[in-house]
């Protein structure tokens, strides 16, 4: 199993470019299954979350041609609409394609997913939202099997909470059903509006995304688009705390800083310097000593769960008691421990983190749990005096493209070993 292993105390300098987004890709993705067109999508980042939906985009019967960063799909004819339980396991967002294939073939067989080292994750709401549009949906054996032979029927959806996928995947049912669906309290992602625009470059009818209320009228086919990818926001953000845990001066190149406000407020309150030299790039400088800060995860525009763990990691190195408290995912603190084993001063206290600082951070053998914790441990073995090793690098690899090249070119002292 692959290590990271970074000598930290660097402070990172320098320009560092963000990739297309993971999450926006995914659902992109997914939409191809929508037409028997040909769809061309532009900035896919090579993680291995991206490898996953491909191949369950194959194993339903598309074709799929990956050339560096652009992808080309064409879903002439689905011949199984069904993700097996080998792909699902492996990543939830497997889901998303439960949606455009009941849209599309009219009925569509997908595997439950299990646990989730984050919490719970129930895919209930996805569920509901479909028999809202006319789907007759059973599960047996751990599968999700759903149909709707006549095809769906629009109708006003009203999601219980929020919840990203579940926007999406609705979403894509509902630009092929007859007449008009409306989604209320539907997620205002960035990653839900891109997905809009990309339906709506494939010929589909859809208001509000991007708002917590869409309007979707119905089409009876999809046509073949090209589609270029938002910038990763986590990414960027994950960059523009490393930048300022080692503090550095480092600038985050294409990334879209309107998708970033919640988090440049809270680097601005912690100290950190934050200018925009272009309207694509960031950049983070320290100038004086970090300050506690709190933050409470919300949905989007409030402060993304996916920075959460990257940010506790800052918070160990300002003054101050900081409260961190986590309100999508129940489960979402297992990099505290292993952050704890750097140094780092942290009680938890059901939802709530309770960060001293600064203590020094030194490097330690830590293990990496979840995509984003692995990301807090990356950011706080950058700014630890000595070597961390990072066993289970597999998480991060799942969503964060070429992480020891970019983190090198800026200075870190960062290898991958066996
Ligand atoms: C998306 O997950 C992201 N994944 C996650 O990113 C992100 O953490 C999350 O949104 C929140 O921003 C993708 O976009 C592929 P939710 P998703 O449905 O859609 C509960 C990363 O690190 N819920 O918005 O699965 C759920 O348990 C990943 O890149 C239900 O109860 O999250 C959670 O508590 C991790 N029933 C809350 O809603 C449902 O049917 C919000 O989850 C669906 C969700």
């Amino acid at each position: 199993m692959d290590k990271l292993v970074i000598e930290g105390g660097v402070p990172l300098s320098g320009e560092i470019a963000v990739s297309g987004s993971k999450n926006a890709a995914l659902p992109a993705l997914a939409a191809c299954l929508l037409t028997a067109e040909p769809v061309t999508l532009h900035r896919i980042p090579q993680v291995r979350d991206i490898r996953t939906m491909l191949d369950l985009i194959g194993h339903v019967g598309a074709e799929v041609r990956v050339e560096g960063g652009r992808v080309m799909i064409c879903a002439g004819h689905i011949e199984s609409p069904e993700a097996p339980y080998e792909l699902v396991k492996t990543m939830r967002a497997s889901s998303l394609v439960l949606g455009p294939l009941v849209g599309r073939c009219g009925r569509a067989r997908v595997s439950l997913p299990g646990g989730c080292a984050i919490g719970a994750r129930p895919i209930n709401l996805h569920v509901a939202g479909l028999e809202q549009l006319g789907a007759e949906v059973r599960q047996e054996h751990g599968y999700i099997q759903a149909e709707a032979p006549n095809g769906l029927q629009g109708a006003n959806v009203q999601f219980d909470r929020i919840t990203v996928t579940g926007t999406e995947d609705l979403l894509m049912a509902a630009v092929l059903a007859r007449g008009e669906t409306v989604i209320e309290n539907a997620a205002r992602e960035p990653e839900v509006a891109d997905l809009a625009v990309l339906l709506i470059s494939m010929g589909a009818r859809i208001e509000g995304a991007g708002t917590s209320t869409i309007r979707v009228q119905g089409v009876t086919k999809l046509r073949g688009a090209e589609h270029t990818i938002i910038p990763d926001r986590i990414e960027a953000g994950t960059f523009l705390i490393a930048g300022a845990l080692t503090r550095g001066d480092l600038t985050v190149r294409g990334c879209v800083p309107e998708h970033l406000r919640a988090l440049i407020a809270k680097l601005q309150q912690a100290g950190v310097e934050v200018t925009e030299p272009a309207p694509d790039t960031l950049r983070v400088r320290v100038p004086g000593r970090l300050k506690n800060v709190d933050i409470t995860t919300e949905e989007h525009p409030g402060f993304a769960t996916d920075l959460q763990a990257q940010f506790m990691a800052l918070m160990t190195q300002a003054a101050g008691i900081s409260f961190v408290t986590e309100t999508i995912f129940e489960n979402r603190f297992m990099h505290a421990q292993e952050l704890a084993r750097m140094g780092a001063n942290i009680r938890l206290e059901g939802r709530q983190a309770i960060v001293a600082g600064p203590t020094p951070l030194s490097g330690a053998q830590v293990i990496a749990s979840d995509l984003r914790a692995s990301a807090s441990l990356v950011v706080a073995a950058l700014a630890a005096h000595g070597e961390t090793v990072i066993d289970r690098v597999y998480h991060i690899d799942r969503g964060y493209e070429k992480i020891e090249s970019k983190l090198a070119g800026v200075g870190a002292r960062i290898r991958r070993i066996q």
